[in-house]
């Protein structure tokens, strides 16, 4: 892994952002959703974690504060707290579930365990319009998820809304302090994103002027100012972080930087020429194209676990890039597209003040003396909004909007062991796949769609004569981050056209079926 160095590898937007509020993260999984609600209403949020400092937090002269919900319970011993120096800052505060419960408790007020727990759905009656609620119907569908209740109100705070479980269930006090009870950054709760954007607006004054494209100047010399003319190296993906890493770099220090392309010979059909095309003939970035096919062949031969196929394209990865990293001389910076969430992960936790650099899964981690300084443009991005910073900086529509591609790439879908010849069968089918679901208009509303080339032959029958060839199956998934999803309910002549093109044009192959696993209990890849 290369190295850790003191300095932030980015400087954070929230330096040019008029407007910056934080999320303060009591360990809620909605957290993170909570951050990129408020980024969506164009308003900079950073997650930091529930205990940071308050100077800490003052130092990043936010106009508001959300705290998240958590599971704790606020009288537990161990449940987090917010610095008290927090409440001095006078700014506004979004409490949010237990977020609420840590303002009534911390304030003055009580918190007790409800008889009537609420969970999903509920009807929430609003009592008073001010502030939050402004403009918003009286009745309001919302998500409900806790435990506790607020049973006696801080001094100076009034309930506005109640349900039929929280005569509480939102509570506004002075300096705009607010509760709520329910999660407004949740899908199941239909205005919740109109409640936030009266938070950001109407209680903490900001003003909605956040969009990613704004920060490509920032970055641009703060990468400047970081690398001054020190050389930068960049390991290209054919995935869109590096790519729109790259190019802001490159947009920085021109021909400081190199960009290498390690082809593994696991791409899609054209990917690899396609990198190359844009990047190195299009924009002129320096590219080093290195056909390691033969090399990751090789290193898969004879295997069939999937693990093992994952640890050989690493450590294939690893040594063909070092050895262009060493041909190359003298290089001391490295460019990775980690993004925010990755951050958020790596920081949320004891290694808070660490910089932690995530071992990329497409990269494979670097041997310990190739010792770099990280520059990484993206690390307070999160990814729809690197699409939108790609598409300013003139990057094509496909390379920015392409799915989710796994880092050892068709060698996890071919199953059984890996070989030219199975992985061109597979290539092809892919094509079809890609190039029915593009034309139907399903490409970006699906999270993935892809062939797999299994190991089971079947017979079929061809003009007058018997096949016994492969059996290919399609997976199309729908999901919002990869970690559920669910089959695709792609229409059946959708379906009918790929299966028949596949078979028709796909020599090897006579049948095709599609998967409908959802994850759980399946995964997205067969591998
Ligand atoms: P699974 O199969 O675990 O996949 O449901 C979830 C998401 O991760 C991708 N994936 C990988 N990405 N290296 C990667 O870079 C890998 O080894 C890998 N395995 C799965 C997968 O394509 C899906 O988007």
């Amino acid at each position: 892994m290369s190295s850790a160095t003191a300095a932030p590898s980015a400087e954070s937007p929230s330096r040019v952002a008029q407007d910056t509020v934080l999320v303060l993260d009591f360990g809620s999984q909605y957290s993170q959703l909570i951050a990129r609600r408020v980024r969506e209403a164009k308003v900079y949020c950073e997650l930091l974690p529930g205990d940071t400092p308050a100077n800490e937090v003052r130092r990043r002269n936010p106009r508001g504060l959300i705290f998240s919900g958590g599971p704790a319970s606020v009288y537990a011993a161990t449940a987090p707290q917010p610095d008290p120096a927090i409440y001095d800052l006078n700014v506004p505060v979004l409490g949010i579930c237990y977020g609420m419960q840590l303002l009534a408790h911390n304030l003055g007020g009580a918190v007790a365990p409800s008889d009537k727990r609420e969970y999903g759905h509920a009807s929430l009656t609003v009592d008073d319009d001010a502030g939050l609620f402004n403009r918003l119907p009286r009745e309001l569908s919302v998500w409900m998820s806790h435990g506790d209740v607020v049973s006696t109100l801080p001094p100076g705070f009034r309930s506005i809304a109640h349900s039929l479980n929280s005569p509480c269930a939102a509570i506004a006090g002075p300096g705009g302090r607010y509760g709520i009870q329910f999660h407004p950054e949740v899908a199941h709760t239909p205005l919740g994103n109109d409640i936030l954007r009266n938070f950001l607006y109407a209680v903490c004054g900001c003003a909605g002027t956040w969009e990613p494209e704004s920060f490509i100047d920032a970055a641009v010399s703060d990468i400047r100012r970081r690398v001054g003319d020190g050389r930068v190296l960049c390991a290209l993906s054919g995935g869109v972080d590096s790519a729109v890493a790259a190019t802001l770099v490159h947009r920085a220090v021109g021909d400081q930087l190199v960009c290498v392309f390690v082809d593994n010979g696991l791409l899609r059909r054209d990917e690899a020429e396609r990198v190359i095309d844009v990047m190195s003939r299009q924009r002129h970035i320096h590219l080093v194209h290195v056909d390691a096919a033969e090399q990751f062949l090789e290193a898969l031969r004879g295997v069939t676990d999937p693990e093992e196929k994952r640890r050989r394209i690493g450590r294939t990865f690893i040594r063909v890039f070092e050895e262009q990293a060493r041909s190359l001389g003298e290089v001391q910076f490295l460019a990775q597209g980690t993004l925010y969430p990755d951050v958020i992960e790596s920081t949320s936790h004891d290694t808070q003040h660490a910089q932690t650099i995530k071992t990329h899964h497409n990269v494979g981690g670097l041997p310990p003396d190739l010792r770099f300084t990280l520059v990484e443009p993206l690390r307070y991005l999160f990814k729809d909004e690197v699409r939108r910073v790609g598409m300013a900086l003139g990057l094509p529509e496909d390379m920015v909007w392409r799915q989710p591609f796994p880092g050892p790439g068709l060698a996890i879908r071919v199953i059984g062991e890996v070989t030219r010849e199975r992985l061109d069968t597979l290539r092809a089918a892919d094509w079809v796949v890609i190039d029915e679901i593009k034309r139907s208009g399903l490409y970006r509303k699906v999270w993935q769609s892809f062939a797999v080339l299994t190991p089971v032959s079947s017979v079929g029958v061809m003009g007058d004569g018997r096949t016994y060839a492969n059996v290919v199956a399609v997976r199309i998934v729908e999901s919002d981050d990869g970690m559920t999803a669910d089959w695709a309910k792609v229409p059946y002549d959708v379906l009918g056209l790929i299966s028949r093109r596949i078979v028709n044009e796909v020599p090897g192959v006579n049948r095709v079926v599609y998967d409908i696993s959802s994850k759980p209990p399946s995964t997205i890849e067969w591998e």
